[in-house]
């Protein structure tokens, strides 16, 4: 392989990236993504299990990983575990702020403790994580920041109120620290995923007949998988992209141009 084409295949060496969310699904894909093109990886989630065998594949490609058990809605947690990543890994260049959850009330009938659940762990968990590793990425004036929302940010979806909230409020927290964070070399974007394969809508597309269902409502006739997303990410995260600050990249396809 020429110098080139190693550069181009492991876009991430020599990077450590955080991803929250990680024992599953799109979290997972993402973190392995940037595995296998280089990175060494801090990976959180509330699901050990996931996270063991996770790590055990990182590992495996020859990557350092750090693993722990955080609920990323608590602040202190979020700041525990950032410290202790770089700790063993050295500081962190890239955070991806993936954790979230689905909305389980009708609005009517929702508890205040079901709003905070769904807002703390889709919304605070971004300003938690962001603002932990913000300093040292300021200091080294170098960060790439991406918060997955989804196309309900910009569309309201039956029984979905809150989840839009919480959605819509991400979009808006990246614009605003794409803002924030001009003058130094830190992008945040955000990607938001359409309907995709993953334990967050297992449920949902739980039987053929669903799954077609939604299908036909997809332009390009299939529901996403995981790897997808992993590879807008992964591009937001790579230096093609250093002009693309502040946006949101919607996966999903074609869901949205076609409403
Ligand atoms: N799957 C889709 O169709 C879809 C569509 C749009 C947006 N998204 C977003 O993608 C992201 C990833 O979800 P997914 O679809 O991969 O689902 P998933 O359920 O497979 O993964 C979500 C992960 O987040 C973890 N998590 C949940 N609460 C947590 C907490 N308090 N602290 C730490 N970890 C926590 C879960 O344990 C799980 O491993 C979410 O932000 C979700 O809203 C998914």
């Amino acid at each position: 392989m020429t110098e080139a084409e190693e550069k181009r295949a492991y876009r991430f060496k020599g990077r450590v990236a955080m991803v929250t969310g990680a024992a599953s699904g799109i979290g997972r894909a993402t973190a392995l993504g940037f595995a296998v093109e280089g990175a060494d990886l801090a990976i959180c989630d509330i699901n050990e299990g996931g996270l063991r065998a996770l790590s055990a594949e990182i590992t495996a490609l020859g990557r350092r990983c750090h693993l722990g058990r955080v609920d990323v809605s608590k602040k202190a947690e979020a700041f525990a575990f950032v410290e202790a990543a770089a700790a063993a890994l050295g500081p962190i260049d890239i955070l991806v702020n993936n954790a979230g959850t689905g909305q389980f009330q009708p609005f009517a009938m929702m508890e205040d403790d079901e709003y905070d659940r769904v807002m703390d762990i889709n919304v605070r968990s971004i300003f938690n994580f962001s603002r932990a590793v913000l300093p040292s990425m300021m200091d080294r004036d170098y960060g790439r920041i991406v918060n997955i929302t989804s196309i309900m940010s910009v569309i309201a979806g039956q029984g979905q109120s809150v989840y839009n909230t919480s959605k819509g409020a991400a979009k808006m927290m990246t614009q605003g620290m794409a803002v924030d964070l001009s003058g130094y070399n830190i992008n945040v974007n955000a990607v938001g995923p359409g309907m995709v394969h993953t334990g967050l809508t297992r449920n949902l597309l739980g039987d053929a007949a669903s799954a077609a269902e939604f299908e036909e409502k997809i332009p390009k006739r299939r529901i996403g998988v995981p790897d997808d997303i992993a590879a807008g990410v992964l591009f937001l995260c790579s230096d093609a992209a250093s002009y693309v600050h502040g946006e949101t990249l919607f996966i999903d396809g074609g869901m949205l141009c076609a409403r």
